[in-house]
């Protein structure tokens, strides 16, 4: 199959779109961000890779990192994640508070924000240096010492992340946040502020279709451990859209409000891309058009 030549007809296809969506205002850093830019990369497991347009311009990887902190989060076996945040489809958007209230402090599952907020506090328990170990996590599984966080955008988001607060606070009401809210916001909010490339994006995300071994060949993740965050990407990586995405291009994967999008098809490659212009649910517009015309022209997806 040419990969390139499939990668630069979907770019021409949908550059050309008018309305391109809107970058994500309410982190202010974020807000204008030119939607004109378009990123899309593919790693295939045999280690072929091919791009098209800025896929290599890095930019705020958001909640994509959710996938990365719950694979190591999932790598203390004293841990029981599943205790605290649950593995069910939530329905609701990312942000939304009433299910912490109803659910009695147990998140719906690790990718929606309070569910990720629960993660960032078993980090914060966990680590040593948990921003500095965190960050050597993502460069060591990426064999790329040159990632790094966007301190103005975690300040950004630090400074207006009133939800985040309110859901850390709900969280801490209903016991489900062990250290205090300060700390483990300062942490998630660096987190979601890493500045990564789709090529460094695709690199992270290697274990995930790659049996739990990462991009420089180390075991970090168990076979098991692997099938359950896939299986947490298809049914939850989109939140109130996860269904359209599993319709719509049939990869398990993770989205972010900066604009990119990851997936993967186990085996095989992942594929990842930027265009910041959102959708009202919060998912790159463009990037969920791209995905799917990859899959349809390839007719590589899970299904
Ligand atoms: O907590 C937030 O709202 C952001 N740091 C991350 C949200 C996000 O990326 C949602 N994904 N599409």
């Amino acid at each position: 199959m040419d990969y390139q030549a499939i990668l630069e007809t979907i770019y021409q296809q949908v550059t050309a779109i008018k309305d391109k969506g809107t970058p994500a205002a309410y982190i202010p850093e974020l807000a204008h961000i030119d939607v004109n830019n378009f990123g899309l990369y593919l790693q295939n497991n045999t280690g072929d890779v091919y791009g098209v347009g800025e896929y290599d311009t890095k930019f705020s990887i958001q909640s994509i990192s959710k996938a990365l902190a719950l694979a190591l989060a999932s790598s203390f076996d004293a841990v029981d994640i599943l205790k605290r945040v649950d593995v069910e489809p939530s329905g609701h958007p990312f942000n939304q508070l009433a299910l912490i209230e109803i659910e009695n402090g147990i998140p719906r599952n690790p990718f929606i924000n309070s569910g990720a907020i629960v993660i960032a506090d078993i980090l914060v328990s966990q680590l040593e240096n948990p921003k500095a170990d965190f960050l050597n996590y993502v460069r060591d599984i990426t064999g790329d010492t040159s990632i790094a966080y966007d301190l103005n955008v975690a300040a950004s988001e630090k400074a207006t992340g009133h939800k985040n607060f309110a859901a850390a606070h709900l969280l801490k009401s209903f016991g489900n946040l062990h250290n205090d809210v300060d700390t483990v916001l300062d942490f998630y909010f660096h987190q979601c502020a890493l500045h990564m490339s789709c090529v460094q994006i695709a690199k992270a995300f290697h274990l995930f279709a790659n049996r739990g071994k990462c991009q420089v060949n180390k075991l970090r993740l168990t076979e098991q451990k692997v099938k359950r965050i896939n299986a947490i990407m298809l049914t939850c990586g989109f939140y109130d859209e996860a269904g359209e995405f599993a319709f719509e291009v049939g990869l398990p994967g993770k989205s972010g409000v900066g604009g990119g999008i990851v997936a993967l098809l186990p085996d095989n490659f992942v594929i990842s891309v930027w265009a910041p212009g959102l959708n009202k649910r919060g998912n790159s517009k463009l990037g969920m058009l791209a995905l799917e015309q990859f899959t349809t022209k390839t007719e590589l997806s899970i299904f």
